[in-house]
């Protein structure tokens, strides 16, 4: 048969994606430095291997014979052969000399990006940042092609199955709306609300056994993944074993604090994937914006509430006594409240709070989507970015491109349509966590008392267990009740920033 055949495939690609997710992961925590070129080779044999075998010649007359025995397979049968024609249509879509050539003009424009962006110098990036976008366009199009979308929805795909800029750029519109008077209401009203700054230094290895502490309260499956230092925070996983890599700062545990509560999210979407499609492609984590929706469901929805911060907060003391007894006022809940729901409207994405980080997406998926469609060229792009910042946050980028358009990796990686999942994750969180308190009206006071279980159990029968069975949008509709929309968002942001409730 010429499904189960198909099957038999994916599931060696999928075990040699989790070799190397593990390799990877050493590489990231453990290696010694003189083990990088070697390992850098290794990596890239592995890499030509997946390669080979994501485009086996085999495949194509394998789908056709599978299409026609479609009709006797289960539901999640046909979703996993749906998946896996998609998995080989794109791995197979672009001719292998503009893959070649993309991989190229990329590496030389981070490689100048890493030096211009910091020199502030963007009209020393732009024939770089020009050849990075005009490869892309013809990816683009050609991608396009293969799936009968548009060039930049032919890039959306790849993050979220199914996602348009179509049906983005509405919800978009709503945020820009709404957004810059919710921001200056709660710009206003903290001004009046002082914050104490704790106290350093925080050492490592307490900083690390709060971490562990937080993962073991928040359900974190240790029999299935583990947590270590490294110079950046990352997860990298398969279901059965998910590495999480913590930075830690010696001046501040917020930031690690934090980041684990993030990654706890995305650890137990991993962990809780459904066991008999483990190594199939319907039976992965659904989509970017599924996943963040997880991560941000835990770290702003959860994670900045009052009544996860009183739970937390005696954690926090028991790992630094010396901090505490230096000024105790810094680690009581509710000054923790304050200091993790301050908004302060700046031009840096990475260091955005809750409320003004959507602004940052809405401008780049605005200009992304210009690029790829043709209707903005390289050289506007400064232009555009300022005038939109002023717009949403009445800051100025014009002639601090370092701090504007050059601030992130991802465009001079070729990186486009990704940034929108931030958003459409927070979006989702906000929706689900809504949908979760109208299933389990006390689920603030379980989390209070750092009772996780009637909240996991509400993710794993709505989101978790259904791995890619359904596209993201299906699967929130069901889950919450209603298509995505912004709602449960603004009512979340008015409710934790203007009411100060939440
Ligand atoms: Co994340």
């Amino acid at each position: 048969m010429s499904y189960a055949a198909l099957v038999k495939h994916y599931r060696t690609l999928f075990h040699l994606g989790h070799v190397d997710a593990m390799v990877s992961w050493d590489e990231g925590t453990m290696m010694p430095i003189g083990g990088g070129d070697a390992r850098g080779e290794a990596l890239s044999a592995l890499r030509g291997v997946i390669h080979q075998q994501a485009t086996h010649e085999k495949l194509s007359g394998l789908f056709a014979a599978a299409a026609k025995e479609a009709a006797a397979l289960s539901p999640w049968q046909q979703a996993n052969l749906r998946l896996m024609e998609r998995d080989w249509v794109r791995a197979t879509a672009l001719p292998r000399g503009l893959v070649e050539a993309m991989s190229r003009a990329q590496s030389r424009s981070e490689q100048a990006w890493r030096k211009l962006g910091p020199d502030n110098d963007f009209a020393g990036f732009l024939p770089f940042f020009r050849e990075v976008v005009g490869l892309k366009r013809e990816a683009a199009q050609t991608l396009g092609d293969k799936l009968a979308l548009s060039p930049y929805d032919a890039l959306l795909d790849e993050y979220e199955s199914g996602a348009r800029a179509a049906s983005i750029a509405p919800l978009f519109a709503r945020l820009r709306a709404f957004l810059p008077g919710l921001i200056a209401k709660a710009v206003e009203q903290q001004s009046r609300e002082p914050v104490t700054a704790c106290e350093g230094p925080f050492p490592v290895d307490r900083q690390h056994w709060l971490v562990l502490e937080l993962m073991r309260r928040l359900g974190f499956d240790f029999d299935h993944g583990r947590v270590d230092a490294a110079p950046h925070p990352f997860c990298s996983c398969v279901p059965t074993d998910v590495r999480i890599a913590v930075h830690y700062d010696v001046d501040d545990y917020i930031n690690a604090m934090m980041g684990v509560v993030h990654e706890a999210g995305h650890a137990k979407y991993q962990q809780n994937l459904p066991n008999d499609w483990l190594d199939q492609p319907v039976g992965a984590a659904r989509s970017t914006n599924l996943h963040e929706s997880q991560s941000l469901l835990h770290e702003m929805q959860v994670g900045r509430s009052r009544a996860f911060l009183q739970f937390v907060a005696p954690i926090i003391a028991e790992a630094f006594p010396a901090a505490v007894a230096r000024g105790r006022e810094a680690f009581n809940p509710e000054n923790l409240f304050l200091r993790l729901t301050r908004v302060n409207p700046g031009v840096i994405r990475r260091n955005a709070d809750e409320a003004t980080y959507p602004c940052h997406i809405i401008l780049r998926f605005e200009i992304e989507k210009g690029l790829i469609d043709g209707s903005l060229r390289p050289e506007d792009v400064p232009e555009a970015w300022d005038v939109s910042m002023r717009e949403m946050l009445g800051l100025p980028t014009r002639g601090n491109d370092r701090d504007g358009c050059l601030q992130d990796v991802h465009w001079p990686a070729g990186m486009f349509g990704y940034f929108p999942t931030y958003t459409l994750g927070a979006l989702i969180a906000a929706q689900m966590f809504d949908a979760v308190k109208r299933a389990h009206p006390k689920v603030n006071e379980q989390i209070r008392r750092g009772e996780f279980h009637v909240l996991d159990g509400w993710l794993r029968e709505h989101v978790w267990s259904h791995g890619s069975l359904w596209g993201s949008m299906e699967l929130v509709e069901r889950a919450t009740g209603s298509a995505l929309s912004t709602e449960a968002f603004e009512q979340h942001l008015e409710r934790r920033y203007v009411l100060r409730e939440s």
